[in-house]
């Protein structure tokens, strides 16, 4: 067979078909299983988006209830788990210590589904459990709620239904990205047939970088220290100019909008009324307006999340995890996905290095 020579990166190659997501560049659209991706976080329940995710259409009452109850349920990891987290390194990244405990958290389920979604619901536990552990101190207890309440519980110990309807939107958009990079690291694990824990533990390796989920860890160190919009003007300026990049913007599908972007945006408008902050806003704005004037990138989703976490009083070590944790309900349905229909991922490359040299 001719090979095929394909743009580096991949860029713009289609590698499979899938009937999970689909982000329109031209239009700023963002589908999940056939529903706008904006209009189920201003609507749908994390729970209800994260079900359709996995299983390809939204719930009935009861189907929403069991699953609901199967995520609460599984939701803290087991003592030895726990007992683990506490020896690793103070200093681990709090993405790192996802990745390493989901490639050995125990599973009490035996179907691929459901072992994928019993990893999926511990992530916001490992997360803050792990991160209170490593620093010494004892994981917050578990409370009732819904995942958004209970996770946003976890992550600053507050019980604030409010607060955490803003972080439930936020992960509702963060769930799913067809084939983003993590995704695609999945589904090439997932093609060996090697088990769900290998593949997701894969795709929290790959989503770490600031190219890809590492990016909202970012976006908070140059933006807080602006004071004017001038300041922001002058800073996209002199990045660009150092022919740096700024960490928020430009997107491999989106070219001119990024529609989780924009739903954000407005967000946290609102949320920066509401705390009185409002400069903060002001300042995000103009960032975005200078990079879209001087670059024509527009701000991606990570820019408006990294700020609204922040608002909701977020640590930044949680902003990488958060991503991840809402994102394995997406890795799970591209886990079955692939599995389902079954082709071992393996390109080609063409070599260009040297032939012919001889042993001395
Ligand atoms: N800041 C400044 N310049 C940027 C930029 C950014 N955030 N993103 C892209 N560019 C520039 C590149 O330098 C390049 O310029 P050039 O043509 O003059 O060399 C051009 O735009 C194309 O960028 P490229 O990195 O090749 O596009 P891509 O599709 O491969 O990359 C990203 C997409 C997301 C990796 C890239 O936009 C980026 O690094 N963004 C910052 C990280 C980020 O926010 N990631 C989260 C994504 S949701």
């Amino acid at each position: 067979m001719e090979p095929i020579v394909v743009p580096k990166g991949l860029d713009g190659v289609i590698v499979d078909d899938s009937a999970i997501c689909t982000a329109d560049s031209d239009n700023g659209t963002l589908i999940y299983r056939g529903y706008s991706a904006v209009e189920l976080a201003e609507k749908a329940s994390f729970e209800q988006t994260a079900y359709l995710i996995v299983y390809g259409k939204l719930p009935g009452r009861n189907e929403l209830a069991e699953f609901s109850q199967f995520l609460k349920k599984n939701e803290e990891p087991d003592s030895n788990t726990k007992k683990i987290m506490a020896l690793i390194n103070k200093d681990t990244a709090v993405i790192d210590l996802m990745r390493s405990v989901v490639s050995l958290v125990p599973t009490n389920e035996t179907k691929q589904d459901r072992v994928l979604l019993e990893i999926a619901a511990k992530m916001p536990h490992i997360a803050a459990d792990g991160y209170r552990l490593i620093n010494g101190a004892a994981p917050l207890p578990s409370i009732s709620g819904t995942y958004a309440e209970r996770f946003y519980y976890q992550l600053t110990g507050k019980n604030d239904a409010e607060a955490a309807k803003y972080l439930e939107k936020l992960l509702i958009l963060y769930m799913e990205h067809e084939m983003n990079a993590s995704t695609f690291a999945l589904r090439v694990t997932a093609s060996t047939l090697a088990d769900p824990r290998a593949a997701l533990t894969t795709a929290l390796a790959t989503i770490k970088g600031p190219l890809h989920g590492g990016a909202n860890d970012q976006i908070l160190n140059y933006i807080v220290k602006m004071d004017t919009k001038d300041e922001a003007v002058k800073f996209v300026d002199d990045r660009l100019a150092r022919k740096e990049k700024i960490m928020g913007f430009g997107h491999r599908i989106y070219k001119k909008v990024d529609p989780r972007a924009q739903f954000m945006k407005k967000e946290l408008d609102a949320l920066s009324r509401l705390k009185h902050t409002e400069k903060l806003y002001d300042i995000a704005a103009a960032i975005e307006e200078t990079v879209w004037d001087r670059k024509k990138l527009p701000a991606n989703l990570d820019f408006y999340a990294a700020l609204i976490m922040h608002l909701l009083g977020i640590d930044h070590v949680f902003y990488t995890p958060i991503f991840a944790s809402s994102r394995s309900f997406g890795w799970a349905a591209h886990y079955l996905e692939q599995v389902g229909n079954n082709k071992l991922i393996r390109p080609d490359s063409r070599y260009i290095g040297p032939t012919g040299l001889k042993l001395r």
